[in-house]
């Protein structure tokens, strides 16, 4: 087989391996043998490095830049400053297009937060870029900065996340509160998290006249051609993004950032390659984080167990420029029955870069405080906390009453609490205690993702050989994109993986939209199947047109297309392969297109979601107040499994995030400067090993006929959602301490 120019991949296993088999990544003997290239391992001929010189204060204004003193150090080429920055063809202070953000390219003086890039140094070597950087020694003119909820400024936005109104309201929730038997309220807080890709934002570009060339992570690739161009005035199709492999995106390399736009200006205005690589500080400012928020829960409760209203409001930080509000309350529109649901958000100005799509924005920090909301309210009610989630099941969408076009989640509470045990769980806290004396817990949390779907295009080739070549541009950010993807083609095509080269990660190919949302599966992969799909009709009216054909005449019976051969249906034993009939049509090969397309019916007939139970089990030192999340174990029901071992793992990483989210992560400003003080991995505390002993992930099959014609939803986000609430539940049940305020703290706990 032929193999993709881009990033040459390996050859598939030939053992027969299809859509819903485990096959390994196709990318993982490049990755584990250091041959798979990232952007910023490309080095093109005369390569100049620019480097960010980023403000050392939150708010007030640069007065000085040492320019000339940058300039002089050996191999310095070019300082850019908002004194000499080129022009843009767009203004970068106008939000452009649903994923716009205002971006931070040295179009004044003025600081808004700290790390925010204030200069460009370009240089013969990264080392003088570097040093020349150092040496602009800036001086302010500092303000102030606002780091809280104490000094920020409250407003009430026009939106949340993208494009979610701030308000929705289901039913009457006063008169809920009014008929309720009991209420139960609780204030969360949600820190300030960073997605810390293991690769930093980078970019190499290349100007070749008016045509550009990027060599970028990137999780949108056609989009941010489009954007990336009109900001150079031109055409979207003049500028080639490549990215063949991501280290991590987690959202923050789906929208453009002002950092590498700056890269690809000083390539232009220098007329040389140049790269630009943030460093690990860099990336807490201007490349979008998740934003702190605080949320409180209010929930009604009847006799019974059920909710008689829920309202979920939350304060949302973002910056003092732009709007990006964590959605968080929205996370309790969908996910239980309840006859009045509220969700309302306010936002909070603060001096801080500003926030972007995270991980399940909104959904990870919303289901985290609803989740725990849950566990109050059931052990307000004297009810097992799963049973208690049992008695308020949506069995229709909250809100709306549609139906769900799928919905396995009975089966995820059932199979996750057998998998983990939970029978015999006492009620009470701080009633389990493992050999060496440390108090055990056990919490429950429910798992819940909608299945969003973007426009994606895909072709599809046949050849006279009889192998094929499939063309997206797809993202494979760590996903298994290049796996799944062509998994999803080759089962169309009634071919062998093997038989497919499968082509993305370059912005040439059809758009293959986002890989986001946790859609990128459905949504390419669709786009793929129909273009399979439609091959395999042309190829069938050749052969059913063609008198000399086994399957001549077969237009009306139909035929079935599987390992290289079309069968009728009305006789398997009349066949002939892909081959044969292109060769006897004096074919060279035959090419069809496919779109994501559904049935907008249907889309707007059914719910649509993705959903689990996450089972937590804690450990907790009595004295000290050391947690660790002894086992995990998530149940998640997402349609169609393509290949149940990449899923596995997404599962996997959702959930390594949750316990991250719950017990680890937070990035900390400290007031007096407004600068995040543990802007790295050292003191950022992520997840390691230790921290997750133990992870299982159960794909609990589900059937959905509604949600696409290949019945497949998205897998990507979901494990995050259930994990933070689950380990919080099991804290309380260790220690019949309710911590919070995330992520739960030894001081928290110590003595308890
Ligand atoms: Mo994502 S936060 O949908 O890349």
């Amino acid at each position: 087989m032929s193999l993709e120019t881009a990033s040459p991949l390996a050859p598939y296993p030939r053992h027969g391996s299809n859509a819903g088999q485990p096959i390994t990544r196709r990318d993982g003997e490049l990755k584990v043998t250091g041959q798979a290239t990232y952007a910023a391992d490309n080095h093109p001929e005369g390569l100049l490095y620019a480097v960010c010189a980023v403000s050392s204060i939150a708010r007030g204004r640069v007065t000085h830049l040492d320019v000339a003193a940058a300039m002089a150090h050996p191999g310095v080429v070019e300082v850019l400053t908002p004194a000499n920055r080129p022009p843009l063809a767009l203004d970068p202070n106008v939000k452009h297009g649903p994923f716009g953000f205002r971006l931070e390219v040295l179009q004044d003086d003025t600081v808004r937060y700290a790390n925010q890039p204030i200069a460009l140094v370009a240089a013969e070597s990264l080392e003088a870029a570097v040093e020349g950087a150092a040496l602009l020694n800036p001086r302010y003119e500092a303000q102030p900065a606002r780091t809280g909820l104490e000094d920020g400024q409250r407003y009430a936005p026009a939106g949340v996340g993208v494009g979610a109104p701030p308000r929705t309201a289901h039913g009457d929730v006063e008169a809920g509160f009014a008929a309720a038997a009991r209420i139960v309220e609780a204030d969360f807080e949600t820190p300030a998290q960073f997605h810390n890709a293991m690769e930093p934002h980078a970019v190499v570009a290349q100007w070749d006249g008016d045509r550009l060339t990027l060599d970028m992570p990137n999780q949108a690739l056609v989009m941010s051609r489009e954007a990336y161009g009109a900001f150079f005035g031109v055409p979207g199709a003049n500028v080639l993004i490549r990215s063949p492999f991501l280290g991590g995106g987690f959202g923050s390399k789906a929208i453009l950032n002002g950092p590498q736009l700056l890269g690809i200006l000083a390539a232009r205005h220098l007329k040389r390659p140049v790269k630009l690589v943030l460093s690990r500080a860099q990336m807490y400012g201007p490349v979008g984080h998740r934003g702190r928020t605080w949320q409180t829960l209010r929930l009604g409760l009847d006799g019974q167990g059920r909710l008689t209203a829920l309202r979920h409001r939350s304060l949302a930080a973002t910056s003092s420029f732009d709007d990006f509000l964590e959605p968080a309350a929205n996370a309790s529109l969908h996910a239980y029955a309840s006859p009045a649901i509220l969700s309302e958000t306010e936002g909070l100005r603060l001096d801080i870069g500003t926030p972007g799509p995270m991980r399940a924005p909104g959904e990870a920090s919303g289901s985290a405080a609803l989740e725990a909301a849950m566990d109050e309210a059931a052990e307000a009610c004297g009810m097992d906390p799963l049973d208690f989630r049992l008695a308020n099941y949506a069995e229709t969408e909250p809100g709306t009453g549609r139906p769900y076009s799928s919905k396995a989640l009975r089966e995820c509470y059932a199979e996750g609490a057998r998998a983990f045990g939970w029978a015999g769980r006492p009620l009470r806290p701080r009633q389990m205690r493992d050999a060496d004396g440390l108090l055990v817990g056990w919490g429950v949390g429910s798992a819940l993702f909608p299945c969003p779907h973007f426009p994606a295009e895909a072709r599809a080739t046949l050849r006279a050989d009889g192998t094929a070549l499939v063309e997206t541009a797809g993202v494979d950010m760590g996903q298994g994109a290049w796996t799944v993807l062509a998994q999803i083609a080759a089962e169309a095509l009634g071919l062998d993986p093997a038989r497919v080269e499968f082509r993305s990660g370059v912005s040439d190919l059809p758009d293959a939209g986002v890989a986001g949302g946790s859609g990128h599966t459905a949504s390419a992969g669709l786009a793929l199947h129909n273009a399979g799909q439609n091959v395999i009709a042309r190829l069938t009216e050749l052969a059913a047109a063609d008198p000399a054909s086994p399957l001549f005449g077969a237009g009306n019976v139909g035929v079935t297309a599987r390992d290289g051969r079309l069968h009728r249906r009305d006789d398997d034993s009349r066949s002939e392969s892909y081959a044969e009939i292109l060769a006897r049509a004096g074919q060279p090969l035959i090419t069809a297109s496919g779109r994501m397309a559904r049935d907008e019916e249907a889309v707007q007939s059914w719910a649509m979601y993705s959903h689990g139970a996450v089972f937590a089990e804690v450990k907790v030192d009595p004295d000290f107040g050391m947690v660790r999340a002894t086992r995990l174990v998530g149940a998640f029901a997402a349609g169609r499994i393509v290949n149940p071992r990449l899923v596995r793992s997404q599962y996997y990483g959702g959930m390594i995030w949750g316990a991250g989210f719950a017990l680890h992560e937070a990035a900390l400003a400290d007031r007096r400067t407004g600068r995040i003080m543990n802007a790295d991995l050292a003191e950022y505390r992520v997840p390691v090993n230790a921290d997750v002993p133990s992870l299982e992930a159960i794909l609990v099959p589900e059937e959905d006929r509604y949600v696409n014609p290949l019945g497949v939803k998205g897998v990507g986000e979901i494990g995050i959602t259930g994990t933070v609430g689950a380990i919080a539940n099991a804290v309380w049940h260790a220690t019949g301490v309710r911590v919070r305020r995330f992520p739960i703290h030894i001081e928290d706990l110590m003595g308890g």
